[in-house]
Protein backbone atom coordinates (compact mmCIF):
# COMPACT_ATOMS: atom_id res chain seq x y z
CA UNK A 1 0.00 0.00 0.00
CA UNK A 2 1.39 3.35 -0.47
CA UNK A 3 2.35 6.00 1.76
CA UNK A 4 -0.23 8.32 2.46
CA UNK A 5 0.52 11.83 1.55
CA UNK A 6 -0.26 14.58 3.77
CA UNK A 7 -0.13 18.76 3.71
CA UNK A 8 0.44 20.78 6.54
CA UNK A 9 -0.51 24.60 5.51
CA UNK A 10 1.44 26.82 7.99
CA UNK A 11 4.49 26.10 9.87
CA UNK A 12 3.86 28.33 13.27
CA UNK A 13 3.40 26.69 16.66
CA UNK A 14 0.34 24.90 15.69
CA UNK A 15 2.18 23.40 12.21
CA UNK A 16 5.44 23.07 13.81
CA UNK A 17 3.61 21.00 16.71
CA UNK A 18 1.88 18.54 14.01
CA UNK A 19 5.88 17.92 12.62
CA UNK A 20 7.10 17.26 16.05
CA UNK A 21 4.27 15.21 16.61
CA UNK A 22 4.33 12.76 13.48
CA UNK A 23 8.87 13.43 14.31
CA UNK A 24 8.33 11.54 18.03
CA UNK A 25 6.02 8.61 16.03
CA UNK A 26 8.94 8.22 14.09
CA UNK A 27 11.57 8.04 16.66
CA UNK A 28 9.38 5.45 18.42
CA UNK A 29 10.14 3.04 15.19
CA UNK A 30 7.04 3.85 13.55
CA UNK A 31 6.31 4.38 9.50
CA UNK A 32 4.75 8.15 9.05
CA UNK A 33 3.13 9.28 6.54
CA UNK A 34 4.52 11.50 3.58
CA UNK A 35 4.73 15.42 4.78
CA UNK A 36 4.82 18.57 3.01
CA UNK A 37 4.63 21.64 5.21
CA UNK A 38 3.48 24.70 3.06
CA UNK A 39 5.04 27.93 4.89
CA UNK A 40 4.78 31.69 2.78
CA UNK A 41 7.41 33.01 5.01
CA UNK A 42 10.94 32.53 5.19
CA UNK A 43 11.32 30.88 8.29
CA UNK A 44 8.94 29.06 10.96
CA UNK A 45 7.24 30.32 13.92
CA UNK A 46 4.10 32.09 12.28
CA UNK A 47 3.38 35.08 14.80
CA UNK A 48 6.76 35.33 17.00
CA UNK A 49 8.62 35.45 13.46
CA UNK A 50 8.67 38.84 14.05
CA UNK A 51 8.39 41.32 11.09
CA UNK A 52 9.17 44.80 10.85
CA UNK A 53 7.23 45.58 7.34
CA UNK A 54 3.13 46.24 8.17
CA UNK A 55 0.80 46.02 5.19
CA UNK A 56 2.62 44.14 2.22
CA UNK A 57 5.39 41.69 3.23
CA UNK A 58 8.70 41.55 0.25
CA UNK A 59 7.17 38.90 -1.95
CA UNK A 60 3.67 41.55 -1.89
CA UNK A 61 1.95 39.23 0.56
CA UNK A 62 0.45 39.96 3.32
CA UNK A 63 2.60 40.35 6.45
CA UNK A 64 1.22 37.69 8.70
CA UNK A 65 2.85 38.76 12.52
CA UNK A 66 0.85 41.40 14.47
CA UNK A 67 3.31 40.96 17.21
CA UNK A 68 5.29 44.22 17.64
CA UNK A 69 8.99 44.60 18.73
CA UNK A 70 8.53 45.52 22.22
CA UNK A 71 5.88 42.11 22.93
CA UNK A 72 6.64 40.27 25.76
CA UNK A 73 4.44 36.80 26.86
CA UNK A 74 1.06 38.29 28.46
CA UNK A 75 0.91 35.18 30.27
CA UNK A 76 3.18 33.37 32.34
CA UNK A 77 5.07 30.76 30.03
CA UNK A 78 4.63 27.89 32.89
CA UNK A 79 0.95 27.99 31.33
CA UNK A 80 2.47 27.27 28.02
CA UNK A 81 5.49 25.14 28.27
CA UNK A 82 5.67 21.89 26.26
CA UNK A 83 5.55 18.66 28.57
CA UNK A 84 8.28 17.24 25.79
CA UNK A 85 10.70 19.92 25.91
CA UNK A 86 11.15 22.26 28.65
CA UNK A 87 12.28 25.45 29.56
CA UNK A 88 14.97 23.79 31.70
CA UNK A 89 16.38 21.69 28.93
CA UNK A 90 16.25 24.86 26.37
CA UNK A 91 17.73 27.16 28.66
CA UNK A 92 19.50 25.23 31.06
CA UNK A 93 18.99 27.38 34.09
CA UNK A 94 16.04 29.02 35.45
CA UNK A 95 14.65 31.99 33.45
CA UNK A 96 12.03 34.44 34.54
CA UNK A 97 7.73 33.38 33.90
CA UNK A 98 7.03 36.09 31.64
CA UNK A 99 9.89 36.02 28.82
CA UNK A 100 10.17 38.57 25.38
CA UNK A 101 9.10 37.48 22.15
CA UNK A 102 12.48 36.35 21.10
CA UNK A 103 13.28 34.36 23.86
CA UNK A 104 10.18 32.33 23.11
CA UNK A 105 10.61 32.25 19.30
CA UNK A 106 13.91 30.64 20.92
CA UNK A 107 12.12 28.15 22.32
CA UNK A 108 9.88 27.16 19.94
CA UNK A 109 12.36 27.10 17.69
CA UNK A 110 15.03 24.94 20.09
CA UNK A 111 12.54 21.93 20.06
CA UNK A 112 13.31 21.14 16.48
CA UNK A 113 16.16 22.87 15.18
CA UNK A 114 18.60 20.19 15.71
CA UNK A 115 15.72 17.18 14.27
CA UNK A 116 15.30 17.17 10.42
CA UNK A 117 11.99 18.50 10.24
CA UNK A 118 12.50 21.64 8.80
CA UNK A 119 13.38 19.59 5.40
CA UNK A 120 9.63 19.12 5.26
CA UNK A 121 8.86 22.87 5.51
CA UNK A 122 8.28 24.24 1.82
CA UNK A 123 9.54 28.28 3.26
CA UNK A 124 8.31 31.12 1.30
CA UNK A 125 5.44 29.28 -0.60
CA UNK A 126 1.98 30.59 0.00
CA UNK A 127 -0.81 28.16 -0.52
CA UNK A 128 -3.31 29.42 -2.62
CA UNK A 129 -6.21 26.61 -3.06
CA UNK A 130 -6.97 23.65 -1.69
CA UNK A 131 -9.67 22.15 -4.17
CA UNK A 132 -11.52 18.58 -2.66
CA UNK A 133 -11.61 15.59 -5.12
CA UNK A 134 -15.14 13.58 -3.68
CA UNK A 135 -13.84 10.90 -6.79
CA UNK A 136 -10.76 9.95 -5.23
CA UNK A 137 -11.61 11.42 -2.21
CA UNK A 138 -7.80 13.39 -1.55
CA UNK A 139 -6.83 17.29 -1.79
CA UNK A 140 -5.38 19.19 -4.48
CA UNK A 141 -3.54 21.62 -2.73
CA UNK A 142 -2.10 24.57 -5.35
CA UNK A 143 0.70 26.67 -4.31
CA UNK A 144 3.07 29.37 -5.09
CA UNK A 145 6.79 29.43 -4.99
CA UNK A 146 7.03 33.46 -3.83
CA UNK A 147 10.61 33.53 -4.51
CA UNK A 148 10.43 32.10 -8.25
CA UNK A 149 6.92 32.89 -8.79
CA UNK A 150 6.06 29.73 -9.60
CA UNK A 151 2.66 27.45 -9.48
CA UNK A 152 2.43 23.72 -8.62
CA UNK A 153 -0.26 21.34 -7.82
CA UNK A 154 0.11 18.33 -5.94
CA UNK A 155 -2.70 15.75 -4.40
CA UNK A 156 -2.35 14.99 -0.79
CA UNK A 157 -4.96 12.01 1.32
CA UNK A 158 -5.60 14.96 4.09
CA UNK A 159 -4.70 18.63 5.28
CA UNK A 160 -3.96 20.09 8.69
CA UNK A 161 -4.93 23.70 8.20
CA UNK A 162 -2.61 25.49 10.74
CA UNK A 163 -2.57 29.09 9.61
CA UNK A 164 -3.57 30.97 12.45
CA UNK A 165 -6.66 33.64 13.37
CA UNK A 166 -4.62 36.40 14.01
CA UNK A 167 -3.60 38.18 11.20
CA UNK A 168 -6.33 39.54 9.47
CA UNK A 169 -7.27 42.94 11.25
CA UNK A 170 -11.45 43.44 12.01
CA UNK A 171 -12.00 46.54 10.57
CA UNK A 172 -15.19 48.14 11.59
CA UNK A 173 -16.01 51.56 10.84
CA UNK A 174 -16.60 54.77 13.30
CA UNK A 175 -18.52 57.74 12.09
CA UNK A 176 -16.19 60.81 11.29
CA UNK A 177 -13.08 58.73 12.08
CA UNK A 178 -12.04 59.29 8.25
CA UNK A 179 -11.76 63.65 9.41
CA UNK A 180 -8.91 62.31 12.54
CA UNK A 181 -5.91 64.44 11.17
CA UNK A 182 -3.35 62.02 13.64
CA UNK A 183 -1.92 58.20 13.14
CA UNK A 184 -4.67 55.65 12.97
CA UNK A 185 -3.96 52.15 12.72
CA UNK A 186 -4.90 48.81 13.59
CA UNK A 187 -3.25 47.11 16.40
CA UNK A 188 -2.17 44.73 13.24
CA UNK A 189 0.36 47.04 12.04
CA UNK A 190 1.74 48.19 15.63
CA UNK A 191 5.28 47.71 15.64
CA UNK A 192 6.75 49.67 18.61
CA UNK A 193 5.11 51.92 21.53
CA UNK A 194 8.44 54.71 20.58
CA UNK A 195 6.77 56.77 19.17
CA UNK A 196 3.52 57.25 21.62
CA UNK A 197 5.94 59.16 23.88
CA UNK A 198 4.46 62.36 25.08
CA UNK A 199 1.28 61.45 22.79
CA UNK A 200 -2.53 61.24 23.75
CA UNK A 201 -3.71 58.00 22.68
CA UNK A 202 -6.80 56.11 21.81
CA UNK A 203 -6.87 52.34 22.12
CA UNK A 204 -10.63 51.03 20.57
CA UNK A 205 -11.15 47.39 22.16
CA UNK A 206 -11.02 46.43 25.68
CA UNK A 207 -9.17 42.59 25.38
CA UNK A 208 -4.95 41.48 24.95
CA UNK A 209 -4.18 43.80 21.90
CA UNK A 210 -5.62 47.48 23.90
CA UNK A 211 -4.41 46.09 27.59
CA UNK A 212 -0.79 45.45 26.27
CA UNK A 213 -0.46 48.25 24.22
CA UNK A 214 -1.67 50.46 26.75
CA UNK A 215 0.84 49.56 28.84
CA UNK A 216 3.09 49.41 26.52
CA UNK A 217 2.28 53.36 25.39
CA UNK A 218 2.12 54.85 29.19
CA UNK A 219 5.67 52.37 29.40
CA UNK A 220 7.05 54.76 26.54
CA UNK A 221 6.25 57.64 28.08
CA UNK A 222 2.73 58.21 26.27
CA UNK A 223 0.79 61.50 27.72
CA UNK A 224 -2.01 59.95 27.73
CA UNK A 225 -3.82 56.31 27.37
CA UNK A 226 -7.56 56.40 26.85
CA UNK A 227 -9.29 52.52 26.36
CA UNK A 228 -12.52 52.49 24.50
CA UNK A 229 -14.81 49.74 25.23
CA UNK A 230 -17.64 48.26 23.63
CA UNK A 231 -19.55 45.72 25.89
CA UNK A 232 -17.11 46.00 29.72
CA UNK A 233 -14.29 47.32 30.69
CA UNK A 234 -11.51 45.24 31.38
CA UNK A 235 -11.60 46.95 34.48
CA UNK A 236 -7.70 47.49 36.28
CA UNK A 237 -6.65 49.89 38.62
CA UNK A 238 -4.89 51.46 36.33
CA UNK A 239 -2.22 54.01 36.65
CA UNK A 240 -2.57 57.84 36.57
CA UNK A 241 -2.67 58.45 32.78
CA UNK A 242 -4.58 55.75 31.87
CA UNK A 243 -8.26 55.62 31.57
CA UNK A 244 -11.27 53.33 30.23
CA UNK A 245 -14.40 55.22 28.34
CA UNK A 246 -17.07 53.62 26.56
CA UNK A 247 -17.35 53.33 23.05
CA UNK A 248 -16.49 56.11 20.65
CA UNK A 249 -20.13 57.24 19.22
CA UNK A 250 -18.49 59.30 16.72
CA UNK A 251 -14.65 61.59 15.38
CA UNK A 252 -14.89 65.12 14.33
CA UNK A 253 -10.89 65.98 13.56
CA UNK A 254 -9.10 64.86 16.63
CA UNK A 255 -12.05 65.14 18.87
CA UNK A 256 -13.73 61.66 19.48
CA UNK A 257 -17.01 61.71 21.49
CA UNK A 258 -17.54 58.84 23.33
CA UNK A 259 -21.60 57.14 24.39
CA UNK A 260 -21.48 58.80 28.02
CA UNK A 261 -21.05 62.23 26.32
CA UNK A 262 -17.75 62.53 27.47
CA UNK A 263 -15.16 64.00 24.62
CA UNK A 264 -11.18 64.01 24.41
CA UNK A 265 -8.70 65.02 21.66
CA UNK A 266 -6.16 62.53 20.38
CA UNK A 267 -2.88 62.41 18.08
CA UNK A 268 -2.97 58.57 17.59
CA UNK A 269 -5.95 55.88 17.42
CA UNK A 270 -5.35 52.39 17.51
CA UNK A 271 -7.82 49.68 16.62
CA UNK A 272 -7.48 46.82 18.69
CA UNK A 273 -10.44 45.44 17.57
CA UNK A 274 -9.67 41.61 17.06
CA UNK A 275 -9.18 39.74 13.61
CA UNK A 276 -11.40 37.41 11.33
CA UNK A 277 -11.20 33.70 10.98
CA UNK A 278 -10.34 33.87 7.30
CA UNK A 279 -8.72 31.12 5.17
CA UNK A 280 -8.51 32.68 1.14
CA UNK A 281 -6.96 29.08 0.31
CA UNK A 282 -10.48 27.20 1.11
CA UNK A 283 -13.66 27.12 -0.49
CA UNK A 284 -16.88 28.15 2.14
CA UNK A 285 -17.82 24.70 2.29
CA UNK A 286 -14.22 23.60 3.87
CA UNK A 287 -13.39 27.04 5.72
CA UNK A 288 -13.95 27.59 9.33
CA UNK A 289 -16.48 30.57 9.80
CA UNK A 290 -16.45 31.91 13.70
CA UNK A 291 -15.84 34.21 16.34
CA UNK A 292 -13.14 34.28 18.10
CA UNK A 293 -14.21 31.87 20.81
CA UNK A 294 -13.03 28.98 22.37
CA UNK A 295 -15.16 26.13 20.84
CA UNK A 296 -15.56 26.86 17.34
CA UNK A 297 -18.59 25.43 15.41
CA UNK A 298 -18.21 22.49 13.08
CA UNK A 299 -15.16 21.02 14.78
CA UNK A 300 -15.08 17.59 16.49
CA UNK A 301 -12.61 17.65 19.20
CA UNK A 302 -12.30 21.37 17.96
CA UNK A 303 -9.87 19.86 15.03
CA UNK A 304 -11.88 17.54 12.73
CA UNK A 305 -13.92 19.07 10.03
CA UNK A 306 -16.89 17.29 10.24
CA UNK A 307 -18.27 18.35 6.96
CA UNK A 308 -14.74 16.40 5.68
CA UNK A 309 -13.07 14.47 8.22
CA UNK A 310 -9.98 14.25 6.06
CA UNK A 311 -9.34 18.51 6.73
CA UNK A 312 -7.86 18.92 10.05
CA UNK A 313 -7.50 22.86 11.71
CA UNK A 314 -4.80 23.79 14.14
CA UNK A 315 -5.09 26.10 17.19
CA UNK A 316 -8.60 28.16 15.82
CA UNK A 317 -9.77 28.50 19.11
CA UNK A 318 -9.25 31.56 20.97
CA UNK A 319 -6.23 31.02 23.42
CA UNK A 320 -5.70 30.27 27.01
CA UNK A 321 -3.70 27.53 26.60
CA UNK A 322 -0.94 27.75 23.91
CA UNK A 323 1.87 25.61 22.76
CA UNK A 324 0.79 22.66 24.68
CA UNK A 325 -2.43 22.97 24.15
CA UNK A 326 -1.25 22.91 19.74
CA UNK A 327 0.82 19.36 21.14
CA UNK A 328 -2.48 18.23 22.22
CA UNK A 329 -3.93 18.79 19.11
CA UNK A 330 -1.38 17.91 16.84
CA UNK A 331 -0.46 14.40 18.57
CA UNK A 332 -5.00 13.59 18.57
CA UNK A 333 -4.71 14.88 14.40
CA UNK A 334 -1.63 12.45 13.87
CA UNK A 335 -3.14 9.06 15.85
CA UNK A 336 -6.16 9.83 13.44
CA UNK A 337 -4.18 9.72 10.33
CA UNK A 338 -1.75 7.22 11.19
CA UNK A 339 -4.92 4.86 12.08
CA UNK A 340 -3.94 4.69 16.04
CA UNK A 341 -7.38 6.19 16.91
CA UNK A 342 -10.51 5.53 15.37
CA UNK A 343 -12.88 8.49 14.13
CA UNK A 344 -16.73 7.87 15.40
CA UNK A 345 -19.20 8.24 12.50
CA UNK A 346 -20.65 11.12 11.84
CA UNK A 347 -23.67 11.28 14.10
CA UNK A 348 -21.55 10.73 17.40
CA UNK A 349 -19.50 13.29 16.35
CA UNK A 350 -21.77 15.57 16.51
CA UNK A 351 -23.65 14.36 19.68
CA UNK A 352 -20.15 14.51 20.92
CA UNK A 353 -19.83 18.70 19.52
CA UNK A 354 -23.16 19.33 21.01
CA UNK A 355 -22.47 18.24 24.46
CA UNK A 356 -19.39 20.26 24.34
CA UNK A 357 -20.76 22.94 22.68
CA UNK A 358 -24.02 23.08 25.33
CA UNK A 359 -21.25 23.16 27.89
CA UNK A 360 -19.11 25.88 26.38
CA UNK A 361 -22.77 28.12 25.85
CA UNK A 362 -22.99 27.89 29.88
CA UNK A 363 -19.80 29.12 30.86
CA UNK A 364 -19.66 32.19 33.28
CA UNK A 365 -16.74 33.61 33.36
CA UNK A 366 -12.91 33.66 31.98
CA UNK A 367 -12.03 31.10 35.68
CA UNK A 368 -14.91 28.71 33.69
CA UNK A 369 -13.04 29.43 30.34
CA UNK A 370 -9.59 28.59 31.73
CA UNK A 371 -11.27 25.12 33.65
CA UNK A 372 -13.07 24.60 30.07
CA UNK A 373 -9.97 24.36 27.88
CA UNK A 374 -8.19 22.40 30.38
CA UNK A 375 -10.89 19.55 30.31
CA UNK A 376 -10.49 19.90 26.36
CA UNK A 377 -6.78 19.36 26.17
CA UNK A 378 -7.03 16.46 28.88
CA UNK A 379 -9.39 14.90 26.56
CA UNK A 380 -7.80 15.13 23.88
CA UNK A 381 -4.08 14.12 25.39
CA UNK A 382 -5.95 11.09 27.09
CA UNK A 383 -6.57 9.85 23.65
CA UNK A 384 -2.83 9.67 22.90
CA UNK A 385 0.50 9.30 24.07
CA UNK A 386 1.17 12.97 24.64
CA UNK A 387 3.02 13.11 28.24
CA UNK A 388 -0.13 14.00 30.90
CA UNK A 389 0.62 17.03 33.06
CA UNK A 390 -0.95 18.53 35.75
CA UNK A 391 -3.63 20.80 34.07
CA UNK A 392 -5.25 21.60 37.24
CA UNK A 393 -2.34 23.44 38.13
CA UNK A 394 -1.87 24.99 35.16
CA UNK A 395 -5.64 26.61 35.60
CA UNK A 396 -4.25 27.74 39.45
CA UNK A 397 -1.22 29.60 37.70
CA UNK A 398 -3.58 31.45 35.45
CA UNK A 399 -6.08 32.53 37.80
CA UNK A 400 -3.63 33.77 39.91
CA UNK A 401 -2.12 35.60 37.32
CA UNK A 402 -5.61 37.13 36.84
CA UNK A 403 -5.33 37.89 40.20
CA UNK A 404 -1.66 39.14 39.51
CA UNK A 405 -2.98 41.38 37.00
CA UNK A 406 -5.78 42.56 38.96
CA UNK A 407 -3.39 43.87 42.05
CA UNK A 408 -1.10 45.32 39.34
CA UNK A 409 -1.55 45.84 35.53
CA UNK A 410 2.33 47.05 35.48
CA UNK A 411 4.32 44.36 37.96
CA UNK A 412 2.28 41.64 37.14
CA UNK A 413 5.41 39.96 34.63
CA UNK A 414 7.49 40.52 37.59
CA UNK A 415 6.32 37.33 39.33
CA UNK A 416 7.80 34.18 39.05
CA UNK A 417 6.04 30.69 38.80
CA UNK A 418 6.40 27.68 39.35
CA UNK A 419 6.73 24.86 36.20
CA UNK A 420 4.24 22.33 35.84
CA UNK A 421 6.28 20.07 33.84
CA UNK A 422 10.20 20.29 35.64
CA UNK A 423 9.10 21.76 39.67
CA UNK A 424 11.41 24.64 39.14
CA UNK A 425 10.86 27.77 40.34
CA UNK A 426 11.39 30.79 37.74
CA UNK A 427 14.28 33.19 38.13
CA UNK A 428 13.49 37.00 39.06
CA UNK A 429 14.33 38.87 35.61
CA UNK A 430 17.06 41.33 36.78
CA UNK A 431 15.05 44.11 35.53
CA UNK A 432 11.42 44.64 36.04
CA UNK A 433 9.84 44.69 33.13
CA UNK A 434 8.43 48.66 33.49
CA UNK A 435 12.38 49.32 33.73
CA UNK A 436 13.16 46.92 30.92
CA UNK A 437 13.91 48.56 27.66
CA UNK A 438 15.96 46.30 25.63
CA UNK A 439 13.18 43.33 24.84
CA UNK A 440 16.49 41.16 23.16
CA UNK A 441 17.45 37.67 23.97
CA UNK A 442 21.12 38.82 24.73
CA UNK A 443 19.64 40.92 27.04
CA UNK A 444 17.23 38.87 28.82
CA UNK A 445 19.52 36.20 29.39
CA UNK A 446 22.55 38.59 30.83
CA UNK A 447 23.23 39.26 34.12
CA UNK A 448 24.19 43.27 33.98
CA UNK A 449 25.49 44.96 36.73
CA UNK A 450 23.05 46.46 38.64
CA UNK A 451 23.38 50.16 38.89
CA UNK A 452 23.83 52.30 42.26
CA UNK A 453 20.09 53.19 41.74
CA UNK A 454 18.46 49.77 41.79
CA UNK A 455 20.91 48.12 44.26
CA UNK A 456 19.42 51.61 46.67
CA UNK A 457 15.88 50.56 45.20
CA UNK A 458 16.15 47.02 46.78
CA UNK A 459 17.89 47.70 49.52
CA UNK A 460 14.89 50.08 50.75
CA UNK A 461 12.43 47.52 49.84
CA UNK A 462 14.99 44.92 51.25
CA UNK A 463 15.21 47.23 54.36
CA UNK A 464 11.57 47.43 54.62
CA UNK A 465 11.17 50.77 53.93
CA UNK A 466 10.03 50.77 50.06
CA UNK A 467 6.81 48.16 48.82
CA UNK A 468 7.77 45.86 45.75
CA UNK A 469 5.57 48.65 43.89
CA UNK A 470 8.58 51.36 44.34
CA UNK A 471 9.36 51.06 41.07
CA UNK A 472 6.76 51.39 39.83
CA UNK A 473 5.63 54.28 41.97
CA UNK A 474 8.93 56.20 40.99
CA UNK A 475 8.07 55.80 37.68
CA UNK A 476 4.66 57.28 37.70
CA UNK A 477 5.28 59.80 39.95
CA UNK A 478 8.56 60.47 37.19
CA UNK A 479 6.14 60.64 33.94
CA UNK A 480 3.77 63.00 35.74
C1 LIG B 1 -0.17 40.23 19.03
C2 LIG B 1 -0.22 38.82 19.54
C3 LIG B 1 0.42 38.47 20.71
C4 LIG B 1 0.38 37.18 21.22
N1 LIG B 1 1.02 36.92 22.39
C5 LIG B 1 1.00 35.67 22.88
C6 LIG B 1 1.68 35.36 24.10
O1 LIG B 1 2.24 36.24 24.74
N2 LIG B 1 1.68 34.08 24.54
C7 LIG B 1 1.05 33.09 23.82
O2 LIG B 1 1.12 31.94 24.25
N3 LIG B 1 0.39 33.36 22.69
C8 LIG B 1 0.34 34.62 22.20
N4 LIG B 1 -0.34 34.89 21.04
C9 LIG B 1 -1.14 33.83 20.42
C10 LIG B 1 -0.50 33.19 19.15
O3 LIG B 1 -1.55 33.18 18.24
C11 LIG B 1 0.02 31.80 19.43
O4 LIG B 1 1.06 31.86 20.39
C12 LIG B 1 0.59 31.09 18.20
O5 LIG B 1 1.43 31.92 17.45
C13 LIG B 1 -0.47 30.49 17.29
O6 LIG B 1 0.19 29.58 16.45
P1 LIG B 1 -0.41 29.09 15.06
O7 LIG B 1 0.63 28.25 14.43
O8 LIG B 1 -1.75 28.50 15.28
O9 LIG B 1 -0.66 30.40 14.20
P2 LIG B 1 0.41 31.49 13.72
O10 LIG B 1 1.43 31.74 14.75
O11 LIG B 1 -0.41 32.62 13.24
O12 LIG B 1 1.14 30.78 12.46
C14 LIG B 1 0.47 30.51 11.25
C15 LIG B 1 1.49 30.31 10.13
O13 LIG B 1 0.79 30.00 8.91
C16 LIG B 1 1.43 30.69 7.84
N5 LIG B 1 0.46 30.86 6.75
C17 LIG B 1 -0.69 31.59 6.81
N6 LIG B 1 -1.33 31.51 5.63
C18 LIG B 1 -0.58 30.73 4.82
C19 LIG B 1 -0.72 30.27 3.47
N7 LIG B 1 -1.79 30.59 2.73
N8 LIG B 1 0.25 29.49 2.95
C20 LIG B 1 1.33 29.13 3.71
N9 LIG B 1 1.51 29.54 4.98
C21 LIG B 1 0.56 30.31 5.52
C22 LIG B 1 1.90 32.00 8.46
O14 LIG B 1 2.90 32.61 7.70
C23 LIG B 1 2.34 31.55 9.85
O15 LIG B 1 3.71 31.20 9.86
C24 LIG B 1 -0.33 36.18 20.51
C25 LIG B 1 -0.98 36.51 19.32
C26 LIG B 1 -0.93 37.81 18.84
C27 LIG B 1 -1.65 38.16 17.57
N1 LIG C 1 1.60 38.94 24.47
C1 LIG C 1 0.81 39.94 24.54
O1 LIG C 1 1.02 40.76 25.35
C2 LIG C 1 -0.37 40.12 23.61
C3 LIG C 1 -0.67 41.39 23.16
C4 LIG C 1 -1.72 41.57 22.28
C5 LIG C 1 -2.49 40.48 21.85
N2 LIG C 1 -2.19 39.24 22.32
C6 LIG C 1 -2.98 38.07 21.85
O2 LIG C 1 -3.60 38.39 20.61
C7 LIG C 1 -4.83 37.72 20.49
C8 LIG C 1 -5.90 38.69 20.01
O3 LIG C 1 -6.22 39.66 21.01
P1 LIG C 1 -7.03 40.97 20.62
O4 LIG C 1 -7.19 41.79 21.82
O5 LIG C 1 -6.40 41.59 19.43
O6 LIG C 1 -8.43 40.42 20.08
P2 LIG C 1 -9.69 39.85 20.90
O7 LIG C 1 -9.26 39.21 22.16
O8 LIG C 1 -10.48 39.05 19.94
O9 LIG C 1 -10.53 41.16 21.33
C9 LIG C 1 -11.14 42.00 20.39
C10 LIG C 1 -11.65 43.25 21.10
O10 LIG C 1 -12.15 44.13 20.10
C11 LIG C 1 -13.42 44.58 20.50
N3 LIG C 1 -14.21 44.94 19.32
C12 LIG C 1 -14.48 44.18 18.23
N4 LIG C 1 -15.24 44.87 17.36
C13 LIG C 1 -15.45 46.09 17.91
C14 LIG C 1 -16.17 47.24 17.51
N5 LIG C 1 -16.84 47.27 16.35
N6 LIG C 1 -16.17 48.31 18.32
C15 LIG C 1 -15.51 48.28 19.51
N7 LIG C 1 -14.83 47.23 19.95
C16 LIG C 1 -14.79 46.13 19.15
C17 LIG C 1 -14.03 43.43 21.28
O11 LIG C 1 -15.05 43.92 22.08
P3 LIG C 1 -16.27 43.03 22.64
O12 LIG C 1 -15.76 42.46 23.91
O13 LIG C 1 -17.34 44.03 22.80
O14 LIG C 1 -16.56 41.99 21.59
C18 LIG C 1 -12.78 42.99 22.08
O15 LIG C 1 -12.62 43.78 23.21
C19 LIG C 1 -5.09 37.08 21.86
O16 LIG C 1 -4.76 35.71 21.79
C20 LIG C 1 -4.10 37.75 22.79
O17 LIG C 1 -3.66 36.92 23.84
C21 LIG C 1 -1.16 39.05 23.21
Amino acid sequence: MSKQRIAIVGAGPSGMAALRAFMSAQQAGAQIPDIVCYEKQDDWGGQWNYNWRSGIDRYGEPVHSSMYRNLWSNAPKEALEFADYTFDEHFGRPVSSYPPREALWDYIDGRVRRSNVKEKVQFSTAVRWVEYNREEDNFTVTVENLKSQTTSSTEFDRVIVATGHFSYPNVPDFKGIETFPGTLHHAHDFRGAEKLADKRVLLIGASYSAEDIGVQAFKMGARSVTMSYRTAPMGYDWPEGMEELPIVDRFDGETAYFSDGQTREFDAVILCTGYLHKYPFLSSDLALHSRNNIYPGGLYRGVVWQKNPKLYYLGAQDQWFTFNMFDAQAWYVRDLVMGRTTLPSAEQRAAHMRSWRNRFQALDGDADEVRFQADYIRDLITATDYPMFDLDEVVRIFLEWKHDKKKNILTYRDKPHRSVMTGTMAAEHHTTWLNELDDSLERYLSTPEATEVERLVRGRASAGGAPAEATTGDRTVTKA
